[in-house]
């Protein structure tokens, strides 16, 4: 059984060639400004008219819509990360529930590989650093759990900032030494 490839790239997520492309939605999930703008953007009207079906969604849970105009993809993934400061101090779970719930949804219909954005990084307010290590671990844990389920799971940063702490949170998880040098 392969193993689930993960990796860390740079890029605009709607150009990702996967089964599923996961949106950093509202609970709303009828659209917004960053990634959840783009992703409406690039999947055109038909995309939002399924999300009106959908009735919003909670805080770490995902939906699955089709990809619409986004050919290369199957589906899109929306779910809702936490406000960072509003959750109590639950944000960690959260948003690790985000990962773990899109990625579960995703298995449910067959993706074989799915792309993530940074989730609450961005208007949310979550700092980069603590996300990527609450996603990598959750991550971690769902590939642990269901090995071979996916052949790669991607995590798309849309700067070198993000990037930078992607990558480093994935080298912690495996265990090598932290990178010398500017953080
Ligand atoms: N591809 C990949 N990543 C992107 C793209 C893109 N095309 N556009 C933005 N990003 C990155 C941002 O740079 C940030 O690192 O996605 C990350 C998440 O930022 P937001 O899109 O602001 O998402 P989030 O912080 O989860 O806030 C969600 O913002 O857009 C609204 O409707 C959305 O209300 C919701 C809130």
């Amino acid at each position: 059984m392969k193993d689930t490839k993960i990796s860390i790239v740079r890029g605009d997520i709607t150009q990702r060639a996967v089964d599923a492309i996961v949106n950093a939605a509202n609970s709303s999930l009828l659209g917004g400004g960053g990634v959840d703008g783009a992703i409406h953007r690039a999947a055109g009207p038909e995309l939002l008219a399924e999300c009106r079906t959908l009735g919003g969604a909670r805080t770490g849970e995902a939906k699955l819509t089709r990809a619409y105009n986004i050919r290369q993809a199957k589906f899109i993934i929306h779910t809702v990360g936490p406000v960072y400061g509003q959750h109590g101090g639950r944000e960690p779970e959260l948003l690790a529930r985000c990962y773990t719930a899109s990625l579960k949804l995703g298995a449910e219909h067959g993706c074989r590989s799915i792309a993530f954005p940074s989730i609450s990084t961005g208007a949310y307010g979550y700092p980069v650093a603590e996300a990527s290590r609450v996603a990598l671990a959750a991550i971690g844990h769902f590939v642990a759990e269901h090995p071979g389920v996916y052949e790669l799971i991607e995590l798309v940063t849309f700067s070198e900032r993000d990037e930078r702490a992607y990558q480093t949170a994935l080298r912690e998880r495996s265990g090598a030494p932290p990178r010398s040098g500017p953080a």
